[in-house]
């Protein structure tokens, strides 16, 4: 059956190379499934040779886990791994490709630059498809010249194993693109829906009003051990343990969009706002306090 709002499969182009902006912790789980489930070449690119190699490594490394622990042939492994690799210039690595997908900083103005490069690189037919959680998709391609091949492919981490992948409709996307995107997403074996291009779309949106009443306990003097312990067995990860996962950076710019775009109901907690100011990672403290240090 096709989701709610997707365009005739038959307009899908076929997907026959990859390329992917960004080589980090999204960028390269992202990679290992597309290699893994459309068996295509994958292309990583990023702004330096170093990070170009960590991404390239891990993606062999996840397929070496998977080879020792039996899940896939010797034959698999080593064809998946040709499949993978790397390049700083985008015009090389990207030669050919017919599906884009970058995952930069979440910022406005990087998201825009590097479509503009990228689509310097790439025929006006390739998808370029956004892994942002929370900007705007129809300005993100407001200024491109084929701004009708861009589309949200949203995934969520840990990619692998999360179902869920939001499609987004820019203003000007076009049947062809979404029906490319929503095949693909068929392929990569995850769960498709048509989501709206308004900021955070649905998941994070209904996640950052969560979020924004944890960072409200914290801020009124809760440790986070505390509230992450009120959650044991209720959801899957405590709040920390996620925002930690999620990274405390990405969650803190969800938080400000929606604050932007609905002042009244998204709260940006101070506390939080310390611990991305001190370029943590995690928010634990020696006491179960948070440790912006
Ligand atoms: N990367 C890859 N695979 C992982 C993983 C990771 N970081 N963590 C766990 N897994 C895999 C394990 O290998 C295991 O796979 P197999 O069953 O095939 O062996 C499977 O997940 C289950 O793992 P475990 O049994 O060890 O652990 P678990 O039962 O605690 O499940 C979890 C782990 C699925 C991650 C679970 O804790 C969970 O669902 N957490 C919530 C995650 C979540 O809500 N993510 C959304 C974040 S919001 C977001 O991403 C939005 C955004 O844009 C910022």
């Amino acid at each position: 059956k096709r989701p709610a709002g997707a365009p005739d499969r038959s307009l899908a182009r076929p997907v026959t190379k990859v390329g992917i902006v960004g080589a980090g912790l999204m960028a390269s789980q992202m990679a290992l499934l597309f290699v893994r489930r459309l068996e295509v070449p994958v292309v990583l690119t990023d702004l330096d040779q170093e990070r170009v190699d960590k991404g390239v490594a891990y993606v062999h490394a996840e397929i070496d886990k998977l080879l020792a622990k039996g899940r896939i042939s010797n034959d698999k492994a080593n064809r998946h791994k040709a499949l993978v690799s790397g390049a700083v210039d985008k015009a090389e690595g990207f030669a050919g490709a017919d599906f884009v997908i970058e995952a930069v900083f979440e910022e406005m103005s990087v998201k825009k630059s590097v479509f503009a490069d990228v689509e310097k690189a790439v025929s006006p037919e390739c998808v370029l498809a956004t892994n942002t959680s929370s900007l705007s998709i129809t300005e993100m391609a407001a200024d491109l010249e084929h701004p009708e091949r861009v589309v949200g492919f949203h995934f969520f981490n840990p990619v692998a194993v999360m179902p869920l992948l939001e499609i987004v409709k820019g203003e000007q996307t076009d049947d062809a693109t979404l029906a490319t995107a929503f095949a693909t997403g068929k392929a990569l074996k995850k769960t498709t829906i048509l989501v709206k291009d308004s900021p955070s779309f649905i998941v994070n949106r209904l996640l950052g009003r969560f979020m924004g009443e944890v960072g409200r306990i914290v801020d009124e003097g809760t440790p986070v051990t505390v509230v992450d312990g009120a959650f044991a067995g209720v959801a899957p990860m405590p709040p920390f343990v996620l925002l930690s996962l999620v990274g405390p950076a990405i969650a803190l710019h969800n938080n400000e969009t929606l604050h932007r775009a609905f002042p009244d109901r998204f709260y940006v907690s101070p506390a939080l706002e310390r611990v991305v100011a001190a370029r943590k990672a995690s928010y634990y403290g020696p006491d179960g306090s948070l440790d912006p240090e």
